[in-house]
């Protein structure tokens, strides 16, 4: 119990910038600011006043929030935060208690886990079975609700796995929170991001009224550095989750409000997208034809959605072990599995473009068939 350091992001803080090929990030390469703003909005953003902004997101920015979901969300029940980050940390913030029972999905983005632990829950696998493609234990998560559950998170698609939730998966979540009096915390962030199909994963938000739906511009917009997010949540609940706000960092930055705006705006959403489902895809062709190569080093399920394989290894050593020795040996950075729920992964994100991750997985391939030799 108590503070737990978030090590897969530790991870990356230390060392991202300190190699020469960076595939441990879990986003595509980002898109450019002038990609963004076109010239017809330069000047009025080279215009606008640096005041504070609207400290819960400008109205303009959570009336296209709320347009991306059905079932009648609508400005107001939106708060802009910091990145999805600052929203998974508002949600646990807002709803968790010490000793209350929480189910997290693993292998996963571990912020949750990591948040409920040091706020004195007790946190429960919600596990996804890698012999059945990483389909949820419903089974288990139905034993753990009847003991009580307070809080359920789920990334869907998910990191690492991007593995999707099919719709009977979601009904029956939504049918064991609802006996447990349970919410379920959506962390959505890869919405939008599917690799099979143009349609976007459906959302939780209005399947059920205990949900706090998350989602950001980092992962199918390719805009992680805006560092711009939000929370869908019931109306009722987003002044206590603005409270919390209030105090972490009063709001998002306003010039990242403007380029949020523009972002969401028709016809720019779905060239955003279109880009990177465009890196998704060619990414996976690469990645799959590195993975039949060295079938005797690695193996990975066709991940459904996000620009990431979760890549098993056939060598002994923790997965820690094994990205270090690539680290050093290869100036490349992977994820290792273990900070994210299972060891003997590793995550590889393959949408940074054709070179670059061809590159970077040559000389994976390279240190890992070392190691298999000695
Ligand atoms: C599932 C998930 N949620 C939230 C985040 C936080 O991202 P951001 O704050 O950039 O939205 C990440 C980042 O990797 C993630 O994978």
């Amino acid at each position: 119990m108590g503070f737990r350091v978030f090590e897969l992001e530790r991870w990356q803080s230390d060392y991202e910038h300190a190699v020469d090929y960076n595939v441990a990030d879990s986003s595509v390469r980002g898109a450019r600011l002038g990609d963004v703003l076109t010239p017809e909005e330069q000047e009025r953003f080279l215009a606008m006043e640096l005041s504070y902004p609207m400290v819960n997101g400008t109205e303009r920015l959570r009336d296209s929030i709320a347009g991306l979901y059905r079932n009648g969300a609508t400005g107001l029940n939106v708060l802009v935060t910091v990145g999805g980050a600052e929203a998974n940390q508002l949600a646990c913030q807002t709803l968790l208690e010490p000793g209350d029972r929480v189910a997290v999905i693993e292998p996963g983005y571990r912020q949750v886990h990591g948040v409920a632990e040091a706020l004195g829950c007790s946190v429960l696998p919600l596990a996804l079975d890698r012999d059945r493609g990483w389909r949820p234990r419903l089974d288990q998560l139905a034993r753990d609700a009847a003991s009580g559950l307070k809080l359920i998170y789920l990334v869907n698609p998910n990191n690492p796995t991007g593995s999707v939730l099919t719709r009977e998966e979601r009904h029956e979540i939504v049918s064991i929170a609802a006996k447990a009096g349970a919410w379920i915390l959506a962390d959505e962030v890869y919405r939008g991001a599917e690799r099979h199909t143009d349609h976007e994963t459906p959302s939780f938000w209005g399947e059920y009224d205990r949900v706090v739906a998350v989602n950001s511009l980092s992962k199918a917009y390719g805009l992680p550095g805006l560092r711009l997010g939000w929370m869908v949540a019931p109306a009722d609940l987003v002044g206590p989750l603005w409270r919390r706000h209030e105090y972490a960092v009063i709001s998002a930055a306003a010039p990242s409000m403007r380029l949020a705006e523009l972002a969401l705006a028709e016809p720019m959403r779905s060239r955003l997208i279109g880009r990177q489902r465009e890196l998704t895809r060619t990414g996976w062709t690469l990645m799959e034809h590195w993975l039949a190569r060295h079938a005797d080093l690695v193996s990975a399920a066709a991940a459904e959605a996000t620009s990431m394989a979760f890549v098993r290894y056939q060598l002994p050593q923790s997965s820690v072990e094994v990205a270090d020795r690539i680290r050093k040996e290869a100036s490349v950075l992977v994820g290792p599995g273990e900070f994210l729920g299972a060891d003997h992964h590793l995550r590889i994100t393959h949408g940074l473009g054709a070179d670059y991750v061809g590159e970077a997985l040559r000389r994976i391939a390279e240190v890992l068939g070392r190691m298999a030799a000695q």
